[in-house]
């Protein structure tokens, strides 16, 4: 790994190879990843590795459009308040993995207050992997899909961050260290209240909650969960972009959506409501 920046090459050190397990070592030139059976995988101009068995399609993950949204909306900092309350569950750690991690604004936030530490954003979308490899030069960005094996070793992961992104609790046992942690956010069944009912988009299960602890319970014990709440301000536009991030921009159309926020007023009072839920190792 010459050549790299030392945080980098920590983060690298990090990763497995996504079809026999062994670890990654630098290809010459910073041009891809290979590991010791000679699996190679090739990394982009814009920096994230793709390390995915040949043939392994993952669910597509979010659209072009959808991280132009989510780029546009984090970086305005209206959900800086998730962030915090990510880092304070965190603590302090020095490896981070912060599944379907999209952008890296997150882990990005919790790396800033961690000044040690590296991170990995995994995520199945080209598109916010492009984003994730510039989110922080103490982290790497991977395209993996989150439901298959992790391209990540053993036991070296000292807080997995999962934000509103599927969790797979056998890989996420697996990749944690034995004193690690899981940090799940998930929406509480307040957040964004005053958008879901009047731009009909998809309400939160009251039963994710359960469901949330009953997957991942065989292989993950709960240590606590904080509701965090805020009340934002949007704009009509910032508005939007929170609408063209979510998952509910693939439930109704731009035109339905851009019709409902017309009969909005100009300020909208927004709740942000979220379950924050940590994990340990079971045994
Ligand atoms: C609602 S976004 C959350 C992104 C990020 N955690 C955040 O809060 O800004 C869900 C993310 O999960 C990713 N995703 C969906 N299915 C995935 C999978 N099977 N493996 C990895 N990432 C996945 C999407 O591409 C998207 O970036
Ligand atoms: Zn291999």
């Amino acid at each position: 790994m010459s050549g790299r920046p030392p945080w980098e090459a920590r983060a690298l050190a990090l990763l497995a190879c996504p079809l026999c397990g062994a670890p990654l070592a630098e290809l010459p030139g910073g041009a891809g990843l290979r590991c010791p059976e000679g699996h190679a995988f090739d990394r982009a101009r814009q920096g994230h590795v793709t390390l995915l068995p040949p043939g392994h399609r993952p669910p597509s993950g979010d659209s072009a459009a959808m991280v132009a949204d989510r780029v546009a909306f984090l970086s305005a900092g209206h959900y800086a308040g998730i962030t915090a309350a990510l880092a304070d569950a965190v603590g302090d750690r020095g490896t981070l993995l912060d599944l379907g991690g999209g952008t890296g604004h997150h882990l990005a936030g919790v790396l800033d207050g961690l000044p040690d530490a590296v991170g990995v954003v995994l995520d199945s979308s080209p598109y916010a992997a492009r984003r994730a490899a510039r989110a922080h030069p103490r982290a790497v960005a991977v395209v993996a899909d989150s439901w298959a094996r992790l391209p990540v070793r053993d036991g070296v992961i000292g807080a997995v961050l999962v934000v509103f992104a599927p969790r797979n609790g056998p890989e996420i046992a697996r990749v944690l260290r034995p004193d690690g942690r899981l940090v799940v956010v998930t929406p509480a069944p307040d957040h964004l209240a005053e958008l879901v009912g009047p731009l009909d988009l998809l309400h939160v299960d009251p039963d994710k909650a359960a469901r949330l602890a009953a997957s991942l319970e065989p292989d993950l014990e709960p240590v606590g969960t904080r509701t965090r709440g805020r009340r934002l301000t949007l704009s009509r536009a910032a508005a939007a972009t929170l609408v063209g991030m979510g998952p509910h921009a693939r439930h109704t159309t731009p035109a339905a959506i851009a019709a409902g926020l017309a009969r909005m007023p100009e300020r909208i009072p927004v709740t942000v409501s979220v379950d924050v839920s940590t994990y340990r190792r079971r045994g």
